[in-house]
């Protein structure tokens, strides 16, 4: 393939994944950006490979062969509750990807054609590096905080923030050393060990929470670390999916942060600025408990009703009887919504999605800025398997690790059933004062059987 059919070949696919990340914006149109997606990358692929830069067609195929057998194999097996583990060990590739590439472009550095070109390659290299490392420990990290593999709770050391400050010092000293003895390789090895050193250090200086606007960040990040390798091997298609992944990742950050009311400075430089506050975290009081035949007829009573899922909806896959439980209501006039948090679940529009799956009118899931007044004037809630994201402290408790976090104000209704299986907290830890009001009653129970236990009720 000439050079000039391979970067025809990279506009067009470059166009489709733009049209990919529109198609993405909106439920409705997802399914063709995925499509969009697959056809863009099946493109700039076709065109690498037989491109005029590549050699060792063989080896490609046979990597190709293998990468893809493990990918699909993983995706295949992969549960929907899974998704941001396998999306963060993802970012950990691109992340040592770049490394690679890095250091292969420093070995084998192309004959540049002035001295400003060389000084632009070692630049590059060192940025790339310095990005790909972060961007590997810090996804690593990521990973092991959502599989439970490291605590969720923020990592606290002393000095954290000097800490961090120091390693971005040293690493611009390094990068000075660098080019000045045109290329040392010692400087380019201790750079790359304090950006691994970061990357760790900033993940896990995160706490629970602020674990969404990490994983966008992170994919924000693997963005950056591609378009840096893209530099590196002059190849504009990488420069431009990596712009492209770096910066929507870079908005959803901002969008996450403003719905979550934190500070987006402070989550990505590693919780900086955030005091630490003791909470007490105990929650004296005594809850009391409802059955699926208590709760099947209070719905049948109610004329409003207001479905608030989470996370425990996804691991029961309760989706499917909740729809059931819906049509049942609204077939005999209940007006049935449902309130959506933005990080409810682990995935942004995670329970979106299972909703849609399951067939679920799109026009009764309502965001949770349109549906939170509407609970005071709510006869009942049904929190199926969410904690974090309707738990009262985050107004009342400012030494709470969720102070300010914007939540489902389900407390306001007449009366509240909260679905789980235990009195345990949800994923930031911290206790939920919710369960102890006196309108709140606790369904314990996988949620599906529950669900499926009401809908015979009914
Ligand atoms: P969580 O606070 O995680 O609580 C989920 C609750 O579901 C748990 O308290 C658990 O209680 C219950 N549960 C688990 N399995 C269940 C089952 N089979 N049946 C019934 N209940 C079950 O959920 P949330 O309100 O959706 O909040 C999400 C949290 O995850 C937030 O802290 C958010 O910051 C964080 N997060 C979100 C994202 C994104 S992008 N959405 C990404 C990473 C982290 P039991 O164990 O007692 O059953």
């Amino acid at each position: 393939m000439s050079a000039g059919l391979t970067q025809a070949a990279y506009i067009v696919a470059a166009l489709f994944f733009i049209l990919s990340l529109a198609g993405l914006s909106k439920q409705e149109s997802a399914k063709y950006g995925n499509y969009y997606g697959i056809a863009g990358m099946s493109i700039a692929l076709v065109a690498t490979i037989f491109g005029p830069e590549s050699q060792g067609f063989v080896w490609i195929i046979i990597a190709m062969a293998i990468g893809g057998t493990i990918g699909i194999h993983y995706a295949k097996k992969v549960e929907m509750t899974e998704m941001p583990e396998l999306v963060a060990i993802l970012h950990s590739f691109v992340g040592l990807a770049a490394i690679l590439v890095g250091y292969n472009s420093y070995l084998d550095a192309p004959k540049a054609a002035t001295h400003a070109e060389h000084i632009i390659h070692l630049v590059e290299v060192f940025l790339g590096v310095f990005i790909g490392a972060v961007t590997f420990t810090g996804s690593v990290v990521a990973f092991g905080k959502l599989r439970g593999l490291v605590s969720s709770s923020p990592l606290n050391l002393p000095h954290k923030h000097k800490m961090n400050l120091a390693a971005v010092i040293v690493s611009a000293w390094l990068l000075t050393r660098f080019v000045e003895a045109d290329g040392s390789l010692l400087a380019l090895f201790v750079m790359t060990l304090i950006a691994l050193a970061f990357g760790y250090h900033l993940v896990a200086s995160i706490g629970g929470a602020d674990m969404p606007v990490v994983v966008s960040m992170l994919n924000s990040y693997s963005g950056w670390a591609a378009a840096a390798a893209g530099f590196m091997l002059a190849n504009d298609l990488l420069i431009v999916t990596g712009a492209l992944v770096g910066s929507s990742g870079a908005i959803l950050s901002y969008i996450m942060c403003k719905a979550m009311n934190r500070s987006f400075v402070s989550v990505i430089a590693g919780g900086f600025g955030q005091e630490v506050l003791v909470s007490s975290d105990v929650v004296h009081g005594e809850h009391r408990e409802s059955s699926a035949d208590e709760v099947a007829e209070l719905l049948k009573n109610s004329k409003s009703v207001i479905i608030t899922p989470g996370y425990g909806m996804a691991v029961a896959q309760a989706q499917y009887p909740v729809h059931e439980i819906t049509e049942k209501l609204r077939a005999k006039g209940v007006n049935v919504r449902f309130g959506i948090h933005p990080v409810a679940g682990r995935l942004p529009g995670h329970m979106n999605v299972l909703l849609a799956e399951a067939k679920v009118p799109y026009d009764i899931v309502l965001e949770m800025d349109e549906i939170n007044d509407d609970f005071e004037e709510t006869d009942t809630v049904l929190v199926i398997g969410a904690n974090d994201t309707v738990n009262p402290a985050a107004q009342e408790d400012p030494a709470s690790p969720i102070a300010g976090m914007p939540v489902l104000e389900v407390w306001n209704a007449k009366n509240v059933i909260v679905f789980k299986r235990s009195m345990n907290t949800g994923y930031a830890g911290v206790q939920n004062p919710l369960f102890f009001k006196e309108n709140t009653q606790m369904l314990f129970g996988d949620a599906k059987e529950s669900v499926d236990a009401i809908s015979k009720a009914l």
